[in-house]
């Protein structure tokens, strides 16, 4: 039987469209599939590139997942037999567009009781926005079968420089000709094909519970320790930093606060509670570590 998938996502520099077209090639080249991409558009764009008070301006509201309009959007059918959702995690949390469509009262139906797989493109921390995203499908009533993590696999340092330059230029290429390429590799984005034709032959077979545990062994998702222990502390304290800017007038002034306390945190702090965490902790807890790295790479919510 023909099986029907919608191909759902949103991006600013085409990154997350290129991943999305690889991923369901071999989905779109197989006579029983029948593939449909849909694009969203936030109703009020984003800037890109971005200025930096516009950047740092999108994270209270990703942090809280406040919703913005979208612009009207169309899918050809009523059900599907598996959603593709591809987003962008924005400051630890789903993009405004893709949280803002998990809220949409013309995307909640198409959700409830439909198998969903997620794919994201990212600099390197997507694990809290992932537990967003699950907790969203979720509420919604759809069932999460998978998850595809793309990241830049430069050094921590070096991504964080080129996504800024990236981000803030619009320009995909290597700064000064000496730093690496931003974002996703080419060849990681090339290979997403792959993880498609994984997810391609359980949608035939209609069998979902073996699905991740396959695309995991494929790499699909990978867990870094030092990243994971990051994002774990710093997903709180953006938490916090959000409901502080809520509740003050001045908010511009704010975010630039916010701004310096995040390069400090993950240029000075983090380097030093990592160490310290490695000789005083993380020796300890080897077994503790292991089952959280295989719970983020798994598709449960806890
Ligand atoms: C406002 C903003 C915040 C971002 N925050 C994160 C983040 O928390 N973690 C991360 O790995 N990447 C982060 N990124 C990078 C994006 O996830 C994404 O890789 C990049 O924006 C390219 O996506 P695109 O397909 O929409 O162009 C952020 C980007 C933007 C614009």
């Amino acid at each position: 039987m023909t099986k029907k998938v919608l191909a759902v996502y949103f991006t600013q520099s085409g990154q997350l469209e290129d991943i999305i077209d690889r991923f369901t090639a071999p989905l779109t080249g197989d006579n029983n599939v029948v593939t449909e991409k849909l694009r969203i558009y936030p109703e009020k764009d984003f800037p890109f590139p971005w200025t930096s008070p516009a950047f740092f301006d999108a994270m209270p509201e990703s942090v809280d997942g406040t919703p913005a309009p979208l612009k009207p959007f169309e899918h050809k059918e009523d059900r599907y037999d598996l959603i593709i959702l591809g987003y962008q995690p924005w400051f630890l949390s789903p993009s405004i567009p893709v949280s803002s469509l998990l809220q949409h009262p013309g995307f909640l139906p198409l959700l409830k009781d439909t198998p969903v797989v997620t794919i994201s493109g990212c600099r390197n921390m997507w694990i809290n926005a992932q537990e967003k995203i699950k907790k969203r499908l979720k509420d919604a009533g759809a069932r999460l079968v998978a998850n595809v993590a793309l990241v830049d696999q430069h050094n921590n340092y070096a991504s964080l420089v080129t996504i800024l330059y990236w981000m803030m230029t619009g320009k995909k290429d290597r700064k000064w000709g000496i730093f690496p390429k931003p974002g996703v590799s080419d060849e990681d984005i090339a290979g997403a094909a792959v993880f498609g034709e994984t997810v391609k032959r359980h949608l035939q077979e209609g069998d979902w519970e073996t699905l991740q545990p396959q695309l995991a062994a494929q790499k699909a998702v990978n867990i870094k320790y030092p990243l994971m222990f990051i994002e774990r502390k710093a997903g709180k304290i953006f938490k916090i930093w959000s409901g502080i800017i809520h509740k003050k007038k001045n908010r511009k002034a704010w975010l630039v606060a916010f701004k310096y306390y995040l390069l400090i945190a993950l240029c000075v702090a983090a380097p030093v509670i990592l160490l310290v965490d490695g000789i005083f902790f993380k020796p300890f807890l080897g077994k503790r570590i292991k089952k959280q790295k295989a719970y983020y790479a798994g598709v449960e919510l806890k």
